[in-house]
């Protein structure tokens, strides 16, 4: 293995001419939207919108698919759920299922606040189609929190995906490879900042050809992330 300054771990990035990585950013780049389009004042609503779904779980209130903790990272499953591996015997890409619409493994409908508050505001937008939007994942992070590389799965999911910042701002980073034990990632071809309110939307090359993280050093406080998907 290769380590690069501060012992971190080198990817195919690090092999690079700035020109070929130049190449590589703008590809990344046209796949990448973003608008900011929650205030203070509509993001400290929304924070106790997600306060409440803490809450609720907390409680027991929600089916069991629809809540996943882990220790620095919750998720919220509402509309559609999909496992990806920790709970089954098959796990890694291409392994993702979605659960059943009815019955045991279903999880909660999206909650009409997130219509009403988050897919509105998108719609008027333009962001996104009508009726699009039908799997809302809230991920809770802890400081630390982090979401290793990996793509959307394409069988799961179509692109756009959007997501939507509250609590405090990150970073998305494109490229990284990650090291575990202790827990190392390498510099990224490309990361953009993911302000509180802000919209990011990605597609194309962005979603389908490199992965994308957030690395523990760029969730310095609580984060909440509201991902809308089809
Ligand atoms: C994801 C993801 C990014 C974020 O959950 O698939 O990429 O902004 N999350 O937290
Ligand atoms: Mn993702």
């Amino acid at each position: 293995r290769e380590y690069g300054k501060g012992g971190k771990p080198k990817s195919k990035y690090d092999f690079m001419t700035i020109d070929e990585k130049q190449v590589e950013v703008d590809k990344i780049r046209t796949g990448i939207k973003q608008r900011c389009l929650f205030n203070d004042s509509a993001c400290k609503e929304i924070e106790a919108k997600i306060e409440e779904v803490v809450r609720k779980a907390a409680n027991g209130e929600y089916k069991k698919n629809t809540v996943d903790t882990a220790p620095l990272r919750n998720k919220y499953f509402f509309g559609e759920g999909y496992t990806y591996g920790s709970h089954m015997e098959a796990r890694g890409p291409g392994m993702e299922r979605l659960y059943p619409k009815e019955g045991e493994e279903s999880v909660d409908p999206i909650p009409e606040w997130i219509h009403e508050m988050v897919v509105q505001p998108l719609l008027r937008a333009q962001l996104i189609p009508p009726d699009f939007i039908n799997s809302a994942v809230i991920n809770d992070y802890q400081p630390g929190g982090c979401i290793v590389s990996h793509i959307d799965p394409y069988h799961i999911f179509d692109r756009p995906i959007v997501t939507v910042s509250f609590f405090s701002s990150s970073a998305l980073s494109f490229g990284c490879k990650f090291e575990f034990r202790p827990i190392r990632v390498s510099n990224p071809v490309l990361s953009v900042k993911l302000p509180r309110g802000g919209v990011t939307l990605i597609s194309g090359f962005a979603a389908d050809e490199i992965t994308h993280c957030i690395r523990p050093q760029d969730t310095p406080h609580r984060r909440a992330v509201v991902i809308l998907r089809r």
